[in-house]
């Protein structure tokens, strides 16, 4: 099969992580794939251990200009897109009132306009094909704010979950072959909690990690950690059929369900 016929993927923080994860599990399937995030070491060193051919683009996605480039180099060099997931962002481990104004500015700016670039940089395009899939790697914590850990980042995935939802809302009305998905993981062993700003938080504080006391009742699993190669795959079974949304913990429906029904319910630790 030549490149023209095969699926395009454009995946933003692909340099470890779910990023990594899922593209791989992509280039399994067939799928070729753009590899974009900062660390160009370790985008070549996916990109070399990648099943199919790959485009790496060392890209600041908080940047506008640099989500552009992405897009530009993926049509360069594959000639089509199909998929582009918005997948990088970063935690933070500080409480409400601890807050300082650039905490608040470095969440919105890495896990919401990052995503907004992309939605912006490819939805056009998707338009004008009448044909494209935009997926939006949210976080259960932008649902239901269960670490109070996480403040700022559960705020900032909370607002990725409305501009999501407004954007399948549009897309919905005039060109619904465009799909719009957002996917919600809970706990998933990266290093995600490694690289949160401020660092990993202290032994004792309430984090996704740790037990989960804001959940009395809980179901069973809530707080099981997922690999990102399950998380990857789920991603994956999502773009073949599309759907609006993804908890990737079959227990997160059900809390969601019952948070939405009594958000005072939640509990600190
Ligand atoms: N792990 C979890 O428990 C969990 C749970 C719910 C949701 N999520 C979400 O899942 C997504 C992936 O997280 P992860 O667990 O894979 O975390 P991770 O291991 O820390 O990976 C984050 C990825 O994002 C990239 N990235 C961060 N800032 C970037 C920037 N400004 N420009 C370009 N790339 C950037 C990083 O690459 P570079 O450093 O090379 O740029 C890296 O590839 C995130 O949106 C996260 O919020 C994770």
């Amino acid at each position: 099969m030549n490149a023209e016929k095969k699926r395009v993927a454009v995946v933003t923080g692909a340099s470890g992580g779910i990023g990594e994860a899922l593209a791989k599990e992509l280039g399994r399937r067939g799928w070729l794939v753009t590899l974009a995030a900062r660390r160009e070491e370790e985008l070549r060193r996916v990109a070399a251990e990648m099943p199919s051919k790959t485009a790496v683009v060392v890209a600041d996605v908080t940047r506008r200009a640099d989500v552009e480039r992405i897009r530009e180099e993926t049509l360069r060099v594959f000639g089509h897109v199909d998929a582009w997931i918005n997948n990088a962002g970063r935690g933070i481990a500080k409480p409400t009132l601890e807050l300082t104004d650039d905490d608040v500015d470095e969440m919105i700016t890495v896990n919401v306009k990052s995503a907004l670039y992309g939605m912006q940089a490819i939805i056009p395009y998707f338009q004008a094909q009448d044909a494209g899939h935009l997926v939006n790697v949210s976080s259960f914590l932008g649902r239901v704010p269960l670490a109070s850990i996480r403040s700022a980042y559960s705020a900032a995935k909370a607002a990725l979950n409305s501009l999501t939802a407004n954007l399948r809302m549009d897309l919905a009305a005039t060109h619904p072959a465009v799909h719009v998905s957002l996917v919600m993981p809970g706990i998933v062993s990266t290093s995600f909690a490694k690289n949160v700003r401020g660092g990993a938080p202290p032994p004792g504080a309430v984090t996704p990690a740790g037990p989960p006391p804001a959940l009395p009742n809980a179901p069973a699993g809530a707080m099981t950690p997922q690999t990102a190669e399950e998380v990857a795959s789920q991603i994956a079974d999502l773009l073949d059929t599309p759907t609006a949304e993804l908890y990737t913990n079959p227990a997160h429906p059900e809390i969601a369900r019952a948070f939405a029904s009594n958000p005072g319910s939640l509990k600190g630790g």
